[in-house]
């Protein structure tokens, strides 16, 4: 038997739903918030997440779906979202056009990890990015907006925040955390020496308990941040506590990808086990431009769909639309015919089989049917039929015509 591959999942019956219920919901709430739907291609150069992403990045360096096509294209299954989004809007000249641009998408993302609970090949994202604004308050919609589609799904969630500050004081704050971790090389792992000379603040976060009992000590990006950026992360934090939405401060989130300057946050959930990261995003004023666009500041975020599956409380299922039966063979017509009309406005369920009233009662239960009506050798009779309230069992007796 062929199965599917390691780490990509089907998506069907409950599990759909819940899928489905996400999105809409989400969607619902970007919105509200003034979004517009972008759809990207799933394939792209891999020149594009080479230059954004970053090739000192794990996802770039470890877990891309890389390969040759047939026409000797370098292409890759996009690892994330953002990439191409921005790869769309300089293409398509918004970042000459100015003004405010604000995108929401979702779908599928490859990154070729290590399976395990929580962590596919082939995941869903729902993400959102936003252009043109460098106001710290866009930021603080893209938080809220997260906290919007959590609590309307039912999700608890910790938000934890940082700031990766910028052109002016990243570079020193580096040049300080190199010269920390040079001083303690042989104490951390063989990666952590690694990154000193690809990406050092990713040492930042290491998963390796000894390399972060030494980090505890180390200079703090927040602790260094230039006036500007000091000012954006105090109104950000103010904005927060005004709308009533908790967070934390982590100085070691430094996030995955190599884009992202000032604002980064993260929403984890403490009910899914290790892999607790639903939702991820922050600031990347500089990618427009890595990407050759006008310089355009931009912020935005995604949630990984399958984790957040697990958490969705799903509002409680009311009883829906008809299920039509037919009690003998010769009725079968007349019940395809019935469904076929009222199908226009209505969910109508059949059996194409002719079954008793005890099988037909277990079928309209399944589909959780509100309405019950049997058609047999009577009904076509008479020329009534008799339609069963399944909620508060009442019951009306009409001419079929009327139906
Ligand atoms: P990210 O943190 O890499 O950010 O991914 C966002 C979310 O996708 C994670 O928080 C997690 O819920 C989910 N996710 C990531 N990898 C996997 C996996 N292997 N299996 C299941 N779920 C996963 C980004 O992708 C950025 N593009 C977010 C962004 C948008 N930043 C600015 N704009």
């Amino acid at each position: 038997m062929i199965k599917s591959l390691r780490g990509m999942n089907d998506i069907l019956s409950e599990d759909y739903e819940r899928f489905t219920y996400f999105i809409n919901t989400a969607t619902d709430v970007a919105q509200k918030y003034g979004f517009h739907f972008i759809e990207t291609p799933l394939l792209e150069e891999t020149a594009l997440f080479k230059r954004s992403v970053g090739e000192s990045s794990d996802i770039v360096g470890k877990e891309m779906y890389q390969f040759i096509d047939k026409g000797e294209n370098d292409v890759c299954l996009r690892p994330e979202g953002t990439a191409g989004v921005v790869r769309a809007f300089i293409q398509k000249k918004l970042d000459k056009a100015g003004g405010l641009h604000r995108y929401f998408y979702h779908g599928s993302m490859f990154r070729y990890e290590r399976p395990q609970k929580g962590r596919l090949r082939q995941f869903h994202q729902f993400g959102v990015e936003s252009f043109g604004s460098e106001s710290v308050y866009e930021d603080a919609n893209m938080i809220m907006m997260v906290a919007d589609i959590l609590d309307a799904c039912g999700i608890g969630y910790r938000l934890q925040l940082n700031s990766l500050g910028d052109s002016m004081c990243m570079p020193t704050y580096r040049d300080n955390l190199v010269k920390f971790v040079e001083r303690r090389k042989d104490d951390v792992c063989e990666d952590c020496v690694r990154r000193l000379d690809t990406n050092p603040i990713r040492v930042l976060d290491c998963k390796n308990g000894k390399c972060q009992e030494i980090y505890v000590n180390a200079p703090k990006l927040i602790d260094n941040l230039c006036e500007s950026c000091d000012t954006d992360f105090t109104v950000l934090k103010k904005i927060l506590d005004t709308n009533e939405i908790k967070y934390e401060i982590d100085t070691n989130l430094v996030r995955g990808l190599d884009y992202y300057s000032k604002t980064a946050f993260e929403f984890v959930s403490d009910d899914i086990g290790s892999q607790s990261a639903i939702a991820g995003g922050g600031r990347y004023d500089r990618l427009v431009e890595f990407l050759d666009g006008k310089p355009t500041p931009a912020v935005g975020f995604a949630m990984g769909i399958e984790r957040l599956m697990e958490l969705i409380k799903m509002p409680e299922q009311t009883k829906e639309g008809y299920y039509i039966g037919a009690l003998d063979e010769n009725a079968v017509d007349l019940v395809v015919q019935l469904a076929h009309k009222k199908r226009r406005t209505d969910k109508v369920t059949i059996d194409y089989k002719a079954k008793n009233f005890k099988n037909h009662i277990k079928g309209a239960d399944k589909v959780n049917a509100k309405y019950f009506v049997l058609i047999g050798s009577n009904e076509i009779q008479s020329g009534a039929i008799v339609i069963k309230n399944l909620e508060d069992k009442t019951e009306d007796n009409i001419p079929i015509e009327e139906f």
